[in-house]
């Protein structure tokens, strides 16, 4: 008989980054380089008592045996190239400002004055400033809402293809798949139209970085054909917090040019600690990710079933997203509705926090947003059912409070005056929201959560807007881009 064909491929289980690092470390080399702590000797006495000493050894600078990521030839590009194989992509970058360098470099390195970029409003704003920085105009299409889930879905296929077809010549379009919620468009059918249409497509999967890890869930973009994607690494799986990856596919795309434009946006100081956490988490994933993905999956979709029992509390499921005309979606997001029990989302997240010691992703009118990774226990989910039973059986049913329609996103108008780009370096003015209606906006306002922009630099304001921020305002909602207690907002002044 012969034997079982590997579960992966043995290569992945390498951490060429991480080992030289550690290497370096044990060698006690002594250091007359950055950083200045050296190897934690000089760090403050507190903090070193606090995390101990050994992650100060590996608090490293760009040096010959742990290689430069601005210019990676050893184990730099090593652990990379390891990531793009893992992800099935050309070429793959770590990234140590978030997932927001990752956007900033898939429309920098692509799009430039002129150019139209289609782009799912439901971006994060991230997009937005990468569009500030490549002087391209965006065309934007919009998600859709359901009136019974009480949320902003995702763009569904039609509204990409009409985008598309309303705006022949453009050159990429941009989506976020899964979003916030883990509901997924139909990546694999856009992004074929759109290549039929003569588009590039990127993808910011910051949601999705563990998707190509377990068949249970969603596609994930570079399988589904996506020309670069971006992933939030430290959001889902065990990259520390701004370790994130960019992984490009070629043809469409210039690597060199994405190549380039990472070099102009990333520190050249980069930390070793998140490049290290990077290698790890890409060879956890490649080596146990399926097997640590289904006790995840199988947690969250335990707690779902329970949390569905509880009166005055849903908690959607797949089924019920397709319905919506969602393509897919991730079950490790759990959005919790607590509306029935006559308490908004906000509230609730209180609760959680301040009573049961529970700390949620976001909280919405609505609902709450619960994240469950390869990091949670058994005994997390419970406690988290059990405090959500307690707060159903002490507040009873009170029926929803908010009026729906004040929490309906406005219609798209579209109206663009001039692109991001010249909106933000334009001569600008505060003038009082409530006068604002009409003039062209220079910031970009976003309502949090979910972070979804509101009004884009070059945009002119709408009433409807208007009315929707002060409504999300007045249901605690918090806004970013305006000025004295929102009620100021920058205009150019023309
Ligand atoms: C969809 C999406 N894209 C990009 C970002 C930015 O990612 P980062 O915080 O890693 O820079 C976020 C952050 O929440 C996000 O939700």
């Amino acid at each position: 008989m012969s034997p079982p064909p590997p579960r992966f491929d043995e290569e992945q289980l390498r951490t060429p980054l991480f080992d030289a690092m550690v290497n370096l470390a044990e060698s006690r080399k002594v250091s007359f380089h950055t950083p200045g702590h050296k190897s934690g000797k000089g760090i403050a006495t507190r903090f070193r008592k606090f995390v101990g000493p050994r992650v100060f050894s590996i608090d490293l600078t760009t040096l010959d045996e742990v290689d430069s990521l601005q210019n990676p030839t050893g184990v730099i590009k090593e652990a990379q190239e390891l990531a793009a194989k893992a992800a099935g992509a050309d070429r793959s970058y770590f990234l140590v400002n978030g997932t927001t360098v990752g956007n900033h470099a898939m429309v920098a390195a692509t799009t430039g004055p002129g150019d139209k970029v289609l782009i799912a409003r439901n971006c994060h704003r991230s997009v937005l400033t990468g569009l500030i920085m490549s002087g391209a105009t965006p065309m934007f299409f919009q998600p859709a809402f359901d009136r019974d889930l009480k949320l902003t879905l995702n763009v569904t296929f039609e509204a990409a293809r009409a985008a598309i077809d309303a705006s022949p010549g453009s050159r990429a379009l941009l989506i976020t798949s899964p979003n916030y919620y883990g509901l997924c468009t139909d990546i694999e059918k856009i992004i074929s139209y759109a290549h039929e249409k003569g588009l590039m497509v990127f993808v910011d999967e910051a949601h999705g970085p563990h998707l190509k890890f377990n068949p249970k869930l969603p596609q994930c973009a570079l399988e589904a054909g996506a020309d670069m994607c971006v992933q939030s690494t430290h959001k889902i799986v065990g990259g520390m917090t701004q370790a994130s990856m960019l992984h490009a596919n070629a043809g469409r795309v210039n690597i060199d040019d994405v190549t380039n434009t990472l070099k102009l946006l990333q520190t050249t100081s980069p930390s070793y600690i998140l490049m290290a956490s990077l290698d790890l988490a890409r060879m956890q994933m490649a080596t146990e990710g399926k097997k640590l993905l289904n006790r995840t999956i199988k947690l969250a979709e335990d707690a779902r079933t329970e949390i569905n029992k509880i009166p005055g509390i849903a908690c959607f499921t797949k089924d019920r997203a397709k319905q919506a005309g969602m393509a897919d979606m991730d079950v490790t997001k759990l959005t919790i509705t607590v509306s029935d029990l006559g308490l908004s989302g906000y509230h609730v997240s209180q609760m959680l926090n301040n009573r049961f010691g529970i700390q949620v992703e976001m909280a919405d009118p609505f609902h709450v947003l619960v994240i469950v990774s390869i990091g949670d226990r058994q005994d997390d989910l419970n406690r988290l059912v059990a405090a959500l039973q307690q707060i159903s059986a002490e507040t009873g049913l009170q029926g929803a409070l908010l009026p729906l329609d004040k929490v309906h996103p406005p219609a798209l108008t579209n109206k663009f005056i001039m692109t991001p780009r010249d909106a933000f370096y334009s001569d600008s003015e505060l003038v009082n929201v409530n006068e604002s209606v009409g003039r062209v906006s220079t910031e970009i306002v976003t309502v949090y959560p979910p972070g979804i922009p509101l009004l884009v630099p070059g945009e002119e304001i709408s009433q409807d807007a208007l009315n929707y921020l002060q409504n999300m305002a007045g249901l605690g909602a918090i806004i970013d881009g305006l000025n004295e207690n929102n009620s100021l907002v920058r205009v150019a002044r023309i």
